[in-house]
């Protein structure tokens, strides 16, 4: 496992392990995308919602790296789900980020009409607006609702995970349908930083809390969008490749899990 490496998704399209979040990087979101490029990230992870897919798309220009070579994902947010806007949606996330294409567009919450809003990504997918299809915030309950009754797998889940929050469940059905699952928060919006267990290991590495976390996803075959709008910490997020958690200490983490979640629960949620 090194930096440049790449999940293969069911569709066959290929996706950095690790990515940018920008949730609330708000004004800062520009630099945060520069200095994550030029860090070496090549997965940005925005949605229509963050209000930011415009300062994304600007430095992806600034930046100069071919197009290409940059995997952006961006969400169909909930109102545009229940209004059934999905093509209209993927248009304004197109022109605020300046591109044609996203390489992966995810139902951003189980909103109600997500199955009809997924059957149009499919079109969309086929018409090449869209890379690869996929969802998030979707428990194991939203998801088998889901392939009953359309047409193509989903590549991706996008959930909250964190030391505190494994939803062993939903990761489990996701891996025997071959759905790449993303961890949102994965430090937890920066709650998981403190505990004292993980300090333990960080010390034994000589790393930081937010490394021995994303090196525990990454281990668990979960793919990672630290949000940072800090240079230091950015670069920090990515050098992670270079130490690994023994079976023991994974066991460890594991342990920490008390199913507590930062955010919304996708089962009642009221946005
Ligand atoms: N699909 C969804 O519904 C959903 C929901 C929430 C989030 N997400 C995605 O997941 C991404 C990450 O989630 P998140 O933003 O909630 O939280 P997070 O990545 O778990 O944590 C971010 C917080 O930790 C701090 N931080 C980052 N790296 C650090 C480091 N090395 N040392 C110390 N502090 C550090 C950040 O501060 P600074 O920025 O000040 O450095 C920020 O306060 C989002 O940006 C978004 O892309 C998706």
């Amino acid at each position: 496992m090194n930096q440049d490496t790449k999940v293969l998704l069911n569709d066959g399209h290929r996706m950095p392990i690790i990515a940018l979040g920008v949730w609330q990087s708000q004004e800062d979101t520009k630099k945060a995308v520069l200095d994550a490029l030029k860090a070496g990230y090549r997965h940005i992870d925005t949605a229509f919602v963050y209000d930011n897919e415009r300062a994304v798309g600007e430095a992806i220009r600034e930046s100069g790296i071919p197009r290409n070579e940059i995997f952006v994902t961006t969400k169909l947010w909930n109102d545009d789900i229940r209004s059934y806007k999905i093509r209209e949606a993927l248009k304004t996330s197109l022109d605020n980020l300046g591109l044609d294409y996203v390489d992966l567009y995810l139902i951003h919450w189980p909103a109600e009409g997500y199955v009809e809003a997924y059957l149009e990504m499919e079109k969309l997918q086929k018409e090449g607006l869209i890379r690869s299809i996929g969802v998030s915030n979707f428990r194991k309950s939203h998801l088998e609702n889901l392939l009953s009754q359309v047409h193509i797998i989903p590549s991706i889940n996008q959930i909250e995970t964190n030391p505190q929050m494994v939803d062993e469940e939903t990761i489990q059905f996701c891996k025997e349908n071959k759905i790449v699952v993303e961890a949102w928060s994965p430090l937890g919006s920066g709650a998981c930083l403190s505990i004292p267990a993980i300090q333990i290991l960080a010390n034994k590495y000589h790393k930081s809390l937010a490394q021995v976390i994303l090196r525990w996803l990454l281990q668990k075959g979960i793919v990672v969008l630290p949000k940072s709008i800090h240079e230091n910490r950015i670069i920090e997020n990515m050098n992670i490749f270079d130490f690994e958690l023994t079976h023991e200490e994974m066991n460890l983490m594991n342990q920490l899990n008390q199913h507590k979640r930062t955010g919304p629960d996708p089962d009642c949620f009221n946005f």
